[in-house]
């Protein structure tokens, strides 16, 4: 087999296993280590027999550093992502991020790994500066009592030990942090899919238009990236980013809550109405990449909200089976 060398943590999650089957595809030797708490084996039932399955808790400092042998860049991604995780599991995902990064850069450490590639997250700016946000706008926990923020500060730790442990120690270390990823099989804590699991709900309504519940007044913004654009986002990054260098992946197209609710409706067929909700403490208003320095490097998304969304709600319509009880 030729090729390099990749380990892949976190691999059978929503975002891992795209970028092992990319990895894959491309011709590289990939080794997958998940503890599967939250991803599934069968995202690459495509590639069964072209990747190895590590299974391990990113938290088990041996089996992170067996898991490093041999590899030529480790992609971190393992983490405790969803955001009522972040309000219900606060200690989990700290447990995660800061024992999972030690023992990633101890592991690389250990076998001489050249190259550290680290997932981050636009949670890191919470309120931003400014929007588009560039990747030089200040990273701030507003207050460490609120729960929510324990993941933000599990990346913000993330990307200050890798910077700083591996300015000397690797070739390269390049950080992405990803805005909004979208696609099907996304998990079941994100606003996609919970929309399109409340639409289907919904979906045999009398009423017209259906009376859409949501948190908030419906006018924050997201700017939402589709899987397969933000993957090659992900590679270009890998492959040409700077040693120590931060890049966003995402998209420019912003809309609000109320836009994605009435795009979501419209995959089932029916027109919706936002009935206004509480919304919970420490989310953001807006939140849109710059995505300049990324697209320096020759990235160029392809795919539209209008164009990729309709296959989401699908995706969940024939799976609802899936979704965790309280979903
Ligand atoms: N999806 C997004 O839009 C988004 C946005 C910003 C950042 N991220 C980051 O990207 C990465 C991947 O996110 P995702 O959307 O694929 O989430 P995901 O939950 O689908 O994937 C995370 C994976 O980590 C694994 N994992 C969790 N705890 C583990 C442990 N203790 N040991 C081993 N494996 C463990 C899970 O089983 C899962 O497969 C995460 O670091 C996340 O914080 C995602």
């Amino acid at each position: 087999m030729s090729g390099r060398k990749y380990l892949v943590t976190g691999g059978t999650g929503f975002l891992g296993s795209a970028l092992v089957k990319r990895l894959v595809r491309d011709g590289h030797q990939v080794r997958v280590l998940d503890d599967n708490s939250r991803g599934r084996a069968a995202r690459l039932a495509d590639i069964e027999g072209h990747y190895e399955y590590f299974p391990a808790d990113v938290r088990d400092p041996e089996a992170v550093s067996r898991a490093c042998q041999g590899i030529e860049m480790v992609c971190h991604l393992a983490f405790v992502n969803g955001t009522e995780f972040f309000y219900t599991k606060p200690e989990l995902v700290l447990d995660v991020a800061v024992k999972g990064m030690v023992n990633v850069l101890d592991g690389c450490k250990a076998h001489d790994v050249p190259d550290l590639f680290l997932m981050s997250s636009s949670e890191v700016y919470q309120t931003p500066p400014r929007v588009p946000t560039d990747e030089t706008a200040p990273l701030s926990i507003p207050d460490p009592l609120n729960p929510r923020y324990s993941y933000a500060a599990g990346k913000i730790i993330s990307e200050i030990m890798a910077i700083n442990y591996g300015r000397q120690r690797f070739r390269r270390v390049v950080t992405v942090r990803p805005h909004n990823v979208y696609g099907a099989d996304m998990g079941f804590e994100h606003v996609v899919p919970q929309f399109a699991l409340r639409m289907r709900t919904l979906k045999d309504s009398a009423a017209d238009p259906v009376p859409f519940p949501i948190q908030g007044d419906g006018r924050q913004t997201r700017s939402f990236v589709y899987i397969d654009d933000f993957t090659d986002g992900v590679v270009l990054a890998m492959n040409e980013g700077d040693h120590l260098g931060i890049y966003h992946v995402g998209t420019l197209e912003e809309v609000t809550m109320i836009e994605l609710a009435e795009k979501v409706g419209q995959c089932f067929g029916r027109r919706i109405q936002v009935v206004p909700g509480k919304l919970p403490e420490g989310g953001t208003n807006r939140r849109c990449p710059d995505i300049a320095k990324i697209s320096r490097l020759g990235y160029a998304p392809k795919f539209t909200l209008d164009a990729a969304l309709p296959q989401v709600p699908r995706w969940y319509d024939e799976h609802a089976h899936l979704a965790p009880a309280k979903s």
